[in-house]
């Protein structure tokens, strides 16, 4: 059977070829970003001299209401300079047992800071803080050194779930001085869905990092923030890590563009999410989708036999992912259209038949 798709064409005039629906990291920059990225200003950053990242990180900080911020390569690395910023070998890191930084980065932290990660239940995207209590209580008579707690918002495997504030000053309330990381990769997406300013959250944690290169649409990076102490910290781990760069203003411009202009419109993204999200409960029944917490850009669902709807879902030109055994990912973007959800839906119901 052919595709149900049509030519697809990015902001950029670019022919965008399949519906891509596996994650929101597959955008392209947009018009306006390639623009930016061809008159950047740029210098070498090992001196502090790109103004264009010196203004991103900035702007970043400004908006999540921290001191200062750090331009990294990617959210994996933003995440892994926080914990060997936080931590000293042999500590102990606690985080949701779903979390990316316990699932996705490859063992990361044992490989890069030498930590044990104490996870907690995670299942709807937040933590229970008496759980986190109780785990806590257990450390201090283990004599363990826990020197962070880590939560991800919005939570991806459980659909995007955003963190509503209180949920975040209620763990605050029991974790104390010990510092809350914050990998909010889609942290917008989240601000979008709950109403509560970036800033806000920041207020609750002692450091917070977004992607630009998701949702946003930038083609490259994520920024890290906290106290300058803390910043300042973090550019040495940067430099550990390999991460520093030199004349990365080029990309910082379109992360400019990403923060001033694309986070309104993640609102229209998770429009379409929605869509897609009761087409599944359409096709598929209520049982295998948490219908409820789907509120932002993501939709996960259960299946028998992923497999083989991701390669019929394929071959109508329709890509679409999984992210564990038998749990189906869908996400929208900013190159997912009003009707491409619509021919989505429609293979949805073909694939069904
Ligand atoms: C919640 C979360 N954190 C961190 C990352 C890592 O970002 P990157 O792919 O830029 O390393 C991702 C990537 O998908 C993510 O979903």
């Amino acid at each position: 059977m052919g595709s149900v798709l049509g030519t697809r064409m990015s902001s950029a005039g670019e022919n965008l070829g399949a519906l891509d629906l596996r994650s929101d990291t597959v955008t392209r920059p947009t018009a306006e970003m390639r623009r930016a990225m061809y008159e950047a200003e740029v210098g070498d950053d090992r001196y502090g001299e790109d103004p264009t990242v010196r203004e991103l990180q900035e702007l970043y900080a400004s908006i999540v209401g921290k001191e200062a911020a750090l331009f990294v390569p990617s959210g994996t690395m933003a995440n892994q300079i926080a914990l060997r910023t936080w931590t000293s070998p042999g500590d102990v890191v606690i985080a949701g047992k779903n979390q990316h930084v316990l699932q996705y980065e490859r063992s990361g932290s044992a490989v890069n800071s030498s930590v044990q990660i104490h996870w907690v239940s995670d299942e709807r995207g937040v933590l229970n803080p008496s759980e986190v209590e109780r785990e806590m209580t257990l450390l201090e008579y283990l004599g363990h050194s826990l020197a962070v707690v880590a939560v991800e918002n919005t939570h991806m495997p459980s659909g995007g779930r955003p963190w509503e504030l209180k949920e975040l000053k209620d763990l605050r309330a029991v974790t104390g001085d010990t510092p809350l990381h914050m990998d909010g990769a889609r942290l917008f997406n989240a601000s979008v869905a709950t109403g509560v300013d970036p800033s806000e959250y920041g207020r609750y944690v002692d450091s917070v990092m977004s992607c630009v290169s998701k949702g946003l649409a930038a083609p490259v990076g994520s920024l890290l923030a906290g106290t300058a102490d803390f910043i300042a910290s973090a550019r040495d781990q940067r430099q550990i890590l390999g991460g520093q760069m030199r004349q990365a203003g080029i990309i910082a411009s379109a992360g400019i563009v990403a923060l001033r202009s694309m986070r309104e419109r993640l609102v229209e993204d998770h429009r379409r999410a929605g869509l897609l999200a009761d087409a599944v409960v359409e096709v598929f029944g209520e049982s295998c989708i948490d219908r409820a917490s789907l509120r932002t850009n993501i939709v996960v669902f259960r299946h028998e036999t992923p497999d083989a709807l991701i390669a019929e879902m394929a071959s109508h030109g329709v890509l679409i992912g999984s992210i564990a055994p038998n749990v189906v990912r869908m996400v929208t973007h900013n190159d997912v259209s009003d009707d491409d959800i619509e021919r989505a839906i429609k293979v949805l119901h073909r694939c069904a038949e």
